[in-house]
């Protein structure tokens, strides 16, 4: 018997065949168990012996027992931690980075060498009154671009501003002059949309107001961004035009040439001399808030450009859509730009 059940107990694959053996042979009603039952029906003088033996056996099988358990145990064990193991060696799961959106890159290109020229970045609120969109800049009420074609107009008689110098208004209200300030921020204006018009687009403006500023500055100062923009060779060149709230004005347009030989005039913006009208309706503005009448007399210049005309040209994106259509084939070959 003991023989019998050593072969099993190290045959046993499992904790759970070993648990089986070890119920058959020792178990409250196994083998072993069984036979020390029999030793009363024995002659006293067979028991002892009998005992002895019987017992021995039940020692070798639990020795044999304990011993089979460690191993099995043992070889769960490895099996667990193996199949549980980490391969460290296998490549990571990439997470997918985002990008600056192309407009947001042109705009940090923009302000970094307005910033590098000494000027003050503002935001100004897209929900505009009409006061500062357009009466206060100089904007008659018969000029086309009141037009309620081409303006949002909200319910409460605001407006979404079409463009971004409203904000020289706020910000002349705020702050006496010497200044200059460059705005960033997004624009509406209610037309039919095509590769080069979108209803929503963005706008870089300038405004620098001080004593003895000049169009000659305002050039240098737009011929010092073409070169920030396209190089120290960039040129510039500007033809009059007419916005109410500059006196005289211009349009002016950057020499771009690319290394693939295309080149051509890119018509930046709008710029010109601050019309005296803007500084007395910002005079008017901080009277009435109690605030010293400080801007008539004053000389200054504003310019305002669109940034996605540049992005379009340096990232050959054919159609201004493309910027804000949120379609990732195009916002992903940005991916991981910053
Ligand atoms: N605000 C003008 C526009 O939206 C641009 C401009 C800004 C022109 C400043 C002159 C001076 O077209």
């Amino acid at each position: 018997m003991q023989h019998e059940a050593i072969t099993e107990i190290q045959a046993a694959q499992t904790l759970d065949d070993l648990q089986g053996v070890k119920t058959r042979y020792v178990g409250k009603s196994g083998l072993v168990t069984k036979e020390l039952g029999t030793l009363g029906r024995l002659p006293p003088e067979e028991r002892k012996a009998r005992g002895a033996e019987i017992n021995a056996v039940r020692q070798a099988i639990d020795a044999a027992l304990t011993e089979r358990e460690g191993v099995l145990k043992r070889a769960a064990l490895d099996a667990k931690l193996s199949s549980e193991a980490i391969d460290v060696t296998l490549p990571g799961l990439g997470l997918p980075s985002g990008g600056l959106h192309p407009i947001n890159r042109v705009y940090d290109e923009l302000i970094g060498i307005y910033e590098r020229l000494g000027y003050a970045v503002v935001e100004g609120p897209e929900v505009e009154d009409e006061h500062y969109n357009f009466e206060a800049l100089n904007v008659p009420w018969y000029h086309p671009a009141r037009d309620l074609q081409d303006t949002f107009w909200l319910e409460d008689g605001r407006l979404l501003r079409t463009h971004t110098s409203p904000m020289q208004i706020r910000y002349m209200v705020e702050h006496e002059p010497a200044l200059k300030v460059v705005v960033r921020g997004k624009v509406y204006r209610y037309e039919a949309t095509d590769a080069t018009h979108e209803s929503m687009f963005h706008q870089l403006e300038g405004l620098v107001v001080g004593e003895g500023i000049s169009m000659a500055d305002l050039k240098g100062t737009i011929a010092e961004m073409a070169r920030g923009l396209y190089g120290a060779s960039a040129k510039v060149r500007f033809q009059p035009s007419y916005y109410p709230f500059v006196e005289p004005g211009a349009d002016f347009a950057v020499w771009w040439e690319n290394p693939r030989g295309e080149s051509k005039w890119l018509e930046l913006g709008g710029c010109g001399m601050i019309h005296p009208n803007v500084f007395k309706a910002v005079d008017d503005l901080r009277e009435a808030q109690g605030k010293a009448r400080v801007y008539e007399g004053q000389t200054g210049f504003a310019f305002g450009l669109g940034p996605e005309r540049i992005a379009m040209l340096k990232y050959g994106v054919p159609d201004i859509r493309y910027f804000y259509a949120n379609d990732p084939r195009v916002l992903g070959q940005f991916r991981g730009e910053l």
